[in-house]
């Protein structure tokens, strides 16, 4: 018998294809290598001969697809010396940040907006040893608030517009193309920031040898952009309605949605989004809270996979541009979620309609309650 290589995270992976020198101290968590699930039941549903798949990010060390970043935004501080790390966050960067940051023995500041993310993460920064600075204020009240005290302090900032955060980031096309081989035709993600949709942009134009000069950044270092494939995938991005800057074509200055995660009214990477818009022939749309969630409870009920609100918004996008025949069939189709449900259990619960029966702890009663429910 002959043992697989031990997977100890995506720096390691790729590491031609990333800004490290052979003596960099890596700082990970073994992220990356995430599910790439085919869904069965919600294309049978929608009667169209569709292939989805899920890309689970919300399997990553802390839960979400910041850890990608956040591995590589890390270990390039630490190289440089700093002591310590900063960003604005909805809650995920900020879990994965702390994460990181103790693993690499450095201090992690994280703005949060007060009352505005969800449980799970909260306690992950907390357990993680963050120092969490709650604002009266919303997740661009944060990042102004960042970039200016990191002008006065001995802070890294680990926002994706620390440029090595979608070098991690632009992994997932990677793997996604080396488990299919070949790129799909279309690639949907929910957009916040747009860090993640132009990370998965450079990935897959990388992996096809046409990265335009555009998203070349003069702190990254040579690396192999040889091709791998030959085409690139159509990107779609979506949006919650409540917090569509990219919809309106402008800024949205008190952005509100359910999905917490991307409730952003001015993104930090617009231009690049609207770059890769243009580059790839994609387009932006947006989904109401309420297609929102209703897509993470079918998603959960039809195919087992739970992933938060904000990432639900990936598939319900493409749902409903694949009934309307926007996304053709016999289309290949990539869904990132995200981040796992599990982060926001309050809303989780809040919307499930799942029978729990109380009873006593007696078998009668038991019974009666599985046979009333078959
Ligand atoms: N989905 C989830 C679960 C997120 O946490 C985020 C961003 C996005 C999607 C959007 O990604 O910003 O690259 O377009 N969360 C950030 C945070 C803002 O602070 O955790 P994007």
């Amino acid at each position: 018998m002959t043992f697989r290589q031990r997977y100890t995270g995506l720096i390691e992976r790729y590491r031609d294809r990333l800004p490290v020198h052979d003596d960099t101290r890596l700082i990970s968590l073994g992220e990356g290598n995430t599910p790439l699930i085919k869904l069965h039941n919600i294309p049978d549903s929608l009667g169209k001969n569709v292939d989805i798949y899920v890309k689970y990010e919300g399997l990553n060390p802390t839960g979400s697809f910041k850890d990608r970043g956040m591995t590589m935004a890390v270990t390039k501080a630490v190289e440089k010396g700093s002591k310590a790390i900063i960003c604005a966050s909805t809650g995920n960067t900020s879990a994965s940040a702390a994460a990181y940051a103790a693993r690499a023995g450095i201090t992690a500041f994280v703005l949060i907006p007060d009352g505005k993310i969800a449980q799970g993460k909260l306690a992950q920064a907390m357990m993680e040893g963050a120092v969490v600075i709650q604002i009266k204020g919303n997740f661009d009240d944060g990042m102004r608030l960042v970039k200016e005290v990191a002008d006065e302090a001995p802070v890294t900032i680990v926002n994706s517009i620390n440029p090595y955060r979608l070098q991690g980031q632009k992994t997932a096309a990677y793997e996604i193309i080396e488990e299919l081989g070949r790129a799909p035709d279309f690639h949907c993600l929910p957009v916040g920031n747009a860090g993640n949709i132009t990370a998965h942009w450079i990935g897959y134009s990388e992996y096809a040898g046409k990265l335009s000069d555009y998203f070349y950044n003069d702190t990254l270092e040579e690396y192999d952009k040889s091709s791998v494939t030959e085409k690139v995938p159509t990107m779609l991005g979506y949006q919650a309605s409540g917090s569509a800057p990219f919809l309106r074509g402008e800024m949205v200055d008190n952005p509100e949605t359910i999905a917490t995660a991307i409730r952003i009214g001015h993104p930090q990477s617009w231009d690049y989004a609207w770059k890769v818009h243009e580059e790839s022939g994609g387009w932006f749309d947006e989904c109401t809270d309420k297609e929102i969630l209703a897509t993470q409870k079918l998603l959960a009920e039809k195919e087992g996979v739970f992933c938060e609100p904000a990432s639900a918004t990936s598939l319900a996008g493409a749902m409903r541009d694949i009934q309307s025949g926007k996304i053709p069939e016999n289309s290949c189709i990539v869904c990132t979620l995200t981040g796992h449900g599990l982060k926001d259990p309050d809303t989780a619960i809040k919307q499930s309609t799942a029978p729990v029966v109380k009873v006593e702890a007696e078998l009668g009663q038991v019974k009666s309650a599985i046979l009333e429910n078959m």
